[in-house]
């Protein structure tokens, strides 16, 4: 069977034939039939805007791995600095590698003065804390001047060092300034992870438990990359214009602040506290069935299988709650799962929990709050939002993104007088 498609206009009759590689075929060749025709595809759901090498990503198979790497292999045995070293650079570091990756990232934990005391300070006092994180992310870039020579190697690694060590600190000034408490400076003797629970939770003598320090650390790996996921897309769409990382990575921010996207894992657990008992959840699914509401964490664009961050967080989830205690929402999520694995609705449309169904649980027995579960994703994705820029601006292939439309609006009409309409 030859690897190959022919697409024939029928009005014309004129064919083209095309190669296909891994199941992808050039859109070049609709053009070639008629420059002036166009594939409608709204929501990209069978367009491959990119070719990337970073992440690979089997729905039907329930399959995820980082430049080839298994993601339960390094959720087991990897550290999050280590898979962000992986995902920029295409290999695992080796131990030289990876000792100064690891130093170049802490001496970058600091942020500008300015940014606390002047820019933070203007938010109202009930700020969302995403709202803040995202603003900070783009101001972060007004305070370098190299921040726009993304064609400079050297300026490309301070922009990604930068925001790879910041992102932790702005996340954790967000929070501490949206509850009044007074800012927590990095602490460089810190691991990454510790070093941000630290600078969220320290007040007196607060010492990061072994146990939440790995758990975060986990959670960081699960989410650090997920391909052209809309946060993803989105810094790619504004990293295509040469916008500058900061303001591109704003933009990512900006698009996983939604209910539909990272937003997910705070509407799964205020969901679970509206449903208020185990014993409810069957009505619930009732009402999900009925399209009177919808099972937040279930469900997934490319996923038609068990998400396999899900299982991991699931399992790690026992870790964090023998140190927290069991977070009461647990035995209502474990059976609305249950419930929906077993129901034809959610069997027949393929949805299965995804990776915010239980992540919610942990960070609220870590006693994160709701607000902030979107920016602790925000923290780890900082790192795949990067490595697809960078790897966007290395492609030729790349130009700035523009797609077309399909206009249905009205013909050429003339104006009417405003005293004639
Ligand atoms: N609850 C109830 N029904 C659902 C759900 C859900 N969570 N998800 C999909 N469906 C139904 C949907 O109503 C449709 O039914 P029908 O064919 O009868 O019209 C069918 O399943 C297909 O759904 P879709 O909306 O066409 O699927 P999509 O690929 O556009 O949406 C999704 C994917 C993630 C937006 C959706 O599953 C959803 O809204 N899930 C809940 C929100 C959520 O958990 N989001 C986190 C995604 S994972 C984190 C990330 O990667 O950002």
């Amino acid at each position: 069977m030859p690897d190959t498609i022919t697409i024939t206009d029928d009005r014309t009759g004129k064919s083209v034939t095309v190669p296909i590689t891994d199941g992808v075929f050039p859109s070049s060749a609709i053009r070639e039939l008629d420059p002036n025709l166009y594939m409608y595809d709204p929501a990209y759901l069978s367009t491959a805007a990119a070719r990337s090498e970073i992440t690979y990503l089997d729905g039907a198979a329930g399959i995820l791995r980082y430049r080839g790497y298994p993601i339960d292999q390094l959720a087991e045995h990897s550290t999050y600095l280590e898979v962000a070293y992986l995902l920029l650079n295409g290999e695992l570091p080796n131990k030289v590698e990876l000792d100064a990756w690891i130093e170049d990232v802490t001496l970058h934990t600091f942020i500008h003065e300015n940014m606390r005391k002047r820019f933070v300070d203007g938010f109202h006092y009930d700020a969302h804390p995403m709202g803040m994180f995202i603003s900070s992310v783009a101001a972060l870039g007004t305070f370098y001047d190299d921040a726009k020579n993304i064609h400079d190697p050297q300026s490309r690694h301070n922009a990604i060092v930068r925001l790879i060590a910041k992102t932790p600190t702005l996340a954790a000034m967000c929070y501490r300034f949206s509850v009044g408490l007074p800012f927590n400076y990095p602490d460089n003797d810190l691991s990454y992870p510790a070093n941000f629970l630290n600078m969220m939770w320290k007040i007196g003598d607060y010492e990061v438990h072994p146990a939440l320090e790995r758990a975060m650390d986990i959670l960081f790996i699960l989410h650090a990359d997920h391909e052209q996921n809309c946060g993803t897309t989105a810094m790619r769409v504004v990293g295509s214009s040469q916008a500058d990382p900061y303001s591109a990575a704003a933009a990512a921010a900006a698009a996983l602040y939604g209910p539909l996207h990272g937003g997910a894992n705070e509407a799964v657990v205020r969901m679970l506290g509206d449903i208020g008992d185990a014993e409810n959840v069957p009505a619930f699914v009732e009402s999900v069935k009925n399209g009177e509401s919808r099972l937040m964490g279930f469900g997934h664009r490319v996923y038609k299988n068990y998400d396999p961050r899900a299982k991991i967080i699931k399992e790690a989830a026992h870790d964090v709650f023998e140190v927290t205690g069991k977070n009461p929402l647990l035995d209502i999520a474990l059976k609305l799962e249950e419930v929906a694995l077993e129901d034809s609705y959610f069997v027949d449309r393929k949805l299965y929990p995804n990776v915010d169904f239980y992540s919610g649980l942990i960070y609220q027995a870590m006693k994160f709050p709701v607000d902030m579960f979107t920016v602790l994703f925000a923290i780890p994705r900082t790192v795949g939002w990067l490595a697809h820029w960078e790897e966007l601006l290395n492609d030729k292939d790349q130009k700035i993104s523009r797609p077309r439309q399909w206009y249905t609006g009205p013909d050429e009409r003339d104006y009417v007088p405003l005293d004639q309409r």
